[in-house]
């Protein structure tokens, strides 16, 4: 009773005001009754092809509203791909996996019948352009709505493909969409001052020295078993031209709690990806077989946390790094901070770092290879137990000493 009264009191508040949402088709796909994808977005297309008298032509269009779900999209339980056809043949296919605990989307591919005369008239060929984008930045939390309604363009060779207004969500747990909202980064920026940003997202970052990071427990697991054990605290630390030209420098925290792990391993080669929505940090392990010992050999960051001036991303990597290196079977570890320099301009802090990456066994941690500059702490106690031992030492002996004179002295008497 009270459920229909609120909606009819709600469909003519959303009649007036929000005309161009109620516009915007849903696209759904399904496996079996569950609800697998739910997409939102408007797109704008812009093709060039060449036409008959062998000139270029572009052809810009919007997605119509004859764009409807094809029978081809479809889901299992790790991957959903909808396809989304429209005009004369023509189609837009989004591909999207499931991870531990995000959702991303993989592919973004588009499909243009050129046979189609009323969008590409005096078309030189009747040719289907496939274009395909493997680099298309979204992703999200599970059971959290993905949501960007700034414009974002992917460029295909001959086809560019702006999406706005996005909402979607992989793997609902409900068949609607998650109330929570994973805000893409061109979203949040305009409309909060930088200031906001920091303390809303890393309240750590505050006063950046004096707080440590928070330890994160990583893992990477295949279907063979954990092959990558991680827990570290990790603050960034990253040099960066500003939009007004300025050199800044900007130290934030890496937060667990919003941080998913994943990765791959070999005999040889182990990889973990720490994503959270702004930051992407990859650890390349490999093993020095002739010494029998692994090491960190590769680290990557890209961050949209700064924004620098060219670009709106912040990258940094190195490929000829030494750290870590621990005998194979055992695991690193290391109490002390200690600093991982990339390159000039990007150096991670790490606290508290325990890592294996090769030879696993049952989810656990092989004996724990302790940093030098752990066991120089220790080294301190030890001198000034040393010192004092041999205080006593000198003392003892000076009395000793002192004793058998004494005891001289009273005999030549
Ligand atoms: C798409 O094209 C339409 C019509 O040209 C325009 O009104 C709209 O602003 C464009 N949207 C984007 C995201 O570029
Ligand atoms: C996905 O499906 C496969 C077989 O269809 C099954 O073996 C696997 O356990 C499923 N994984 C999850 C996470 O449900
Ligand atoms: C989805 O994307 C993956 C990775 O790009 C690709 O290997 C796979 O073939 C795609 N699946 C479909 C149905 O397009
Ligand atoms: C997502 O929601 C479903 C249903 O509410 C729950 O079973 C699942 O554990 C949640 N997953 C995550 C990663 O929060
Ligand atoms: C297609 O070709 C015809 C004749 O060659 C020409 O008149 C017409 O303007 C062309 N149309 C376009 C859109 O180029
Ligand atoms: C960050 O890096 C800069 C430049 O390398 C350095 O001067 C500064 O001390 C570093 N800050 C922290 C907290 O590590
Ligand atoms: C470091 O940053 C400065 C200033 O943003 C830039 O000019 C320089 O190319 C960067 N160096 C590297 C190795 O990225
Ligand atoms: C993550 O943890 C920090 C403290 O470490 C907390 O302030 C923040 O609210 C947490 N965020 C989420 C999404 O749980
Ligand atoms: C393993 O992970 C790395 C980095 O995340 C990636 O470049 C590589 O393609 C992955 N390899 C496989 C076989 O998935
Ligand atoms: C392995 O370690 C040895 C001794 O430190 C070194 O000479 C060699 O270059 C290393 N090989 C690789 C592939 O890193
Ligand atoms: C990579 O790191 C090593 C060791 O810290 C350093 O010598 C080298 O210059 C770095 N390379 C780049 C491209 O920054
Ligand atoms: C690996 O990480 C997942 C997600 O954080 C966690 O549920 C699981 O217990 C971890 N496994 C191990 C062996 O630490």
């Amino acid at each position: 009773m009270s459920r229909a009264v609120s909606r009819r009191l709600f469909v003519p508040l959303l009649l007036l005001g929000f005309v161009q949402v109620a516009l915007m088709k849903t696209f759904e796909v399904k496996d079996g009754n569950k609800t697998c994808l739910l997409a939102e977005f408007s797109a704008n297309f812009s093709v060039s092809y060449e036409t008959t008298t062998k000139k270029g032509s572009t052809v810009l269009f919007s997605l119509p509203a004859d764009a409807q779900v094809n029978q081809d999209s479809g889901c299992n339980n790790m991957t959903a791909l909808l396809v989304v056809s429209f005009g004369g043949g023509h189609s837009v296919s989004l591909n999207f996996s499931r991870h531990d605990r995000s959702y991303k989307m993989d592919a973004l591919t588009v499909s243009c019948n050129e046979g189609d005369t009323a969008l590409f008239p005096n078309a030189s060929h009747i040719d289907l352009f496939v274009r395909t984008s493997r680099s298309v930045n979204i992703s999200a939390k599970v059971n959290t709505t993905y949501r960007c309604m700034s414009d974002s363009t992917v460029h295909m060779e001959n086809i560019s493909v702006t999406l706005s207004s996005v909402r979607m969500e992989a793997f609902p747990p409900d068949d609607d969409f998650s109330k929570t909202e994973s805000i893409c980064h061109a979203d949040v920026t305009p409309t909060v001052p930088t200031t906001t940003l920091v303390t809303t997202l890393a309240p750590t970052t505050a006063t950046p020295p004096t707080r440590n990071p928070v330890q994160g427990k990583y893992n990477v697991t295949t279907s063979n078993g954990t092959c990558l054990l991680a827990e570290m605290g990790l603050q960034l630390n990253i040099t960066y031209t500003t939009q007004d030209n300025k050199i800044a420098v900007k130290v934030f925290n890496i937060q667990p709690n919003i941080t998913t792990s994943s990765g791959n391993c070999s005999s040889d080669h182990a990889s973990l990806q720490l994503t959270d929505n702004w930051t992407k940090l990859n650890f390349l392990f490999v093993v020095n077989t002739t010494i029998n010992k692994f090491y960190l050999k590769e680290l990557s960051i890209s961050t949209s946390f700064v924004s620098p001036a060219k670009g709106k991303e912040f990258m940094a990597q190195n490929t000829s790094l030494t750290y870590l290196q621990t005998t194979l079977g055992k695991s690193y570890m290391c109490h002390s901070e200690q600093m991982l320099q990339v390159n000039p301009n990007f150096s991670i802090n790490a606290f508290e770092l325990h890592v294996q990456p090769f030879k696993v066994d049952n989810s656990k941690y092989g004996t724990a290879e302790e940093c030098q500059m752990d066991k120089d702490d220790m080294l301190i106690p030890i001198i000034v137990g040393a010192a004092l031992a041999g205080l006593v030492l000198i003392v003892l002996i000076a009395y000793l000493i002192g004793r058998k004179r004494s005891h001289a002295g009273y005999q030549t008497i």
